[in-house]
């Protein structure tokens, strides 16, 4: 099957996923969207009210902060692929739960599989934990480690893995905002070197 056929199979059987109370409580989930030829992933935790009312990811007020992150190093949201690791909305945005990470982050591991990503930017703490465990790597506070670069080796390939604060912070911290315009900087030079 084309990856763009696979890609977007998954994305039809995460839409009626029931595999966690999740799936009883959201409105939409939310699989993901943009290029499946993309070098570029964005994960970010899990829908918030607006994602899950539109079932579109990083659409409410972070949303915001991640296009124009986007649009200051000349990206648009259709050249990168962006997902969460949990495609449902916890209540009142609460933090996912180890249960409900461990139940969905199957679905983000074949959207990995089929993209094959030459870089995966991990948005906050709880999707920096993740993608560095899932690939050998251990976690630190990501005050320490955003901005910094993690290569990994794989079946298909080097995969850079540079994880970065998540565009909420920049809402009430715009020191952390700076932080993120930085390191978004960097990560447009590591892009234009591996694609
Ligand atoms: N925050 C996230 O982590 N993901 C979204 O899709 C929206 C807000």
């Amino acid at each position: 099957m084309a990856k763009e056929e696979q890609l977007r199979k998954l994305e039809e059987k995460i839409r009626t996923c029931k595999k966690c109370p999740l799936g009883e409580l959201r409105t939409n989930a939310v699989p993901g969207a943009g290029s499946y030829k993309t070098k570029v992933m964005f994960v970010g935790e899990a829908p918030g009210y607006w994602e899950d009312q539109k079932g579109l990811p990083f659409v409410g007020r972070a949303g915001k902060v991640l296009d124009e992150l986007l649009e200051s190093i000349g990206l648009r949201r259709d050249e990168v692929y962006i997902t969460n690791i949990v495609k449902c909305r916890p209540p009142n945005n609460r933090d996912p739960t180890d249960d409900e990470i461990k139940a969905c982050s199957p679905y983000l591991d074949i959207q990995v599989d089929i993209i094959r990503p030459k870089v995966i930017v991990p948005l906050g703490r709880h999707s920096m934990s993740y993608i560095l465990k899932k690939f050998g790597f251990t976690p630190e506070p990501i005050s320490k480690i955003h901005g910094k670069t993690f290569e990994a080796r794989t079946l298909f390939g080097k995969i850079v893995i540079m994880p970065m604060y998540h565009p909420a912070v920049a809402l009430y911290r715009p020191v952390l905002k700076e932080e993120l315009k930085k390191d978004f900087q960097k990560m447009k030079e590591i892009i234009n070197n591996v694609v």
